[in-house]
């Protein structure tokens, strides 16, 4: 079944092309967070003017045309209203011009399904990490198939809070990266360290590291703000294994990207002799791809919607998604 996906819950407006599973194209154009960081109107117009674009781009990349696409799925949520909007319409009206079947798709479910794919893990806890999401994750097969959220945030998502810190002490985008580049050279300065359980908080942290600009380096105040929340991370998910029985581990969103992390977590699975999984970089971060991927599988399953339940969600949390 050749299905078009489209993804738009921020920065990034991606449109990835499957065919039986198997990735046709994963093309995308992003909004220039710049320094002023996402703000949602402008996101949107980056996106209404993109939009075509990218869909002629993803189509030529596949070498299909328009009229040969069997269905089409696009990202309900969780993201940025403005911004899931326009990927909802476009999807809405390449569904209706063709006549295909349309289904809306959670944005996670995605992140984790196609690392899943990816990596060749069967039933793993997943370390979802991004902008604004950080959750630990296990399949739940009752009351439907589900992702569980065993531990989350109580506060901002980890990819937020790095690009906080970034920006407090006036670094340049990509904030997050720029972070990671200084942390090479630094040294640790303990830092506030929240974990409860299988959940975690990360405000303290960026205030207490705010606190100390200008007073310690940058290197050794990137390095620190980095190793605890990455600790944290790893205390939380290492937790849920072993409370789970799991033997599994795989890391997705675009946080997932950080190399440091992915050492961190994969040195948690050889102590205890898991095995552990990431997907390339293109599908850690905001991608088409996933949301075809999934898309294909829901349609197949016929979990499509009339088009006029084609809604978005901006907080359409994970576990009230049904997985096939
Ligand atoms: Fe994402």
């Amino acid at each position: 079944m050749l299905v078009i996906g489209i993804e738009s819950s921020a920065h990034t407006f991606g449109v990835g092309i499957v065919d039986n599973g198997r990735m046709l194209a994963n093309e995308k154009m992003m909004y220039d967070v710049g320094s002023r960081g996402m703000i949602p109107a402008k996101v949107a117009e980056t996106h209404v003017k993109n939009a075509s674009t990218v869909i002629k781009m993803a189509l030529d990349k596949a070498g299909v045309t328009m009229k040969e696409i069997e269905g089409v799925g696009y990202t309900k949520g969780p993201g940025i209203g403005a911004c899931l909007q326009i990927g909802q319409l476009s999807a809405k009206t390449i569904a209706n011009a063709l006549g295909v079947g349309i289904v809306p798709v959670n944005h996670a479910v995605a992140h984790v399904e196609i690392t899943k794919h990816e990596s060749g893990l069967k039933d793993p806890i997943a370390l979802y990490v991004s902008g604004g999401n950080s959750q630990i994750l296990k399949m739940a097969d009752s009351p439907f198939k589900h992702y569980q959220i065993l531990g989350e945030t109580f506060d901002v998502g980890i990819g937020n809070m790095l690009d906080a810190f970034a920006r407090e002490i006036r670094l340049k985008p990509a904030w997050g990266s720029t972070v990671a580049k200084l942390a090479e050279k630094g040294s640790y300065v303990p830092m506030p360290y929240t974990v409860k359980g299988m959940d975690f908080a990360f405000t303290g942290l960026l205030t207490y590291a705010s606190s100390l600009a200008g007073k310690k380096s940058n290197e050794d105040l990137c390095y620190s703000i980095q190793e605890t929340s990455f600790s944290m991370l790893c205390e939380a998910t290492e937790r849920a294994l072993l409370l789970t029985n799991s033997d599994e581990l795989e890391v997705c969103g675009g946080v997932a990207q950080s190399t440091r992390l992915q050492e961190m977590l994969r040195c948690v699975c050889k102590e205890h002799g898991f095995q552990f999984g990431a997907a390339r970089n293109e599908y850690n971060a905001d991608n088409g791809g996933m949301i075809a991927y999934v898309a294909e599988r829901m349609l197949k399953d016929d979990r499509g919607e009339p088009l006029g339940r084609c809604d978005i969600q901006q907080r359409y949390r994970i576990d009230k998604a049904i997985v096939v």
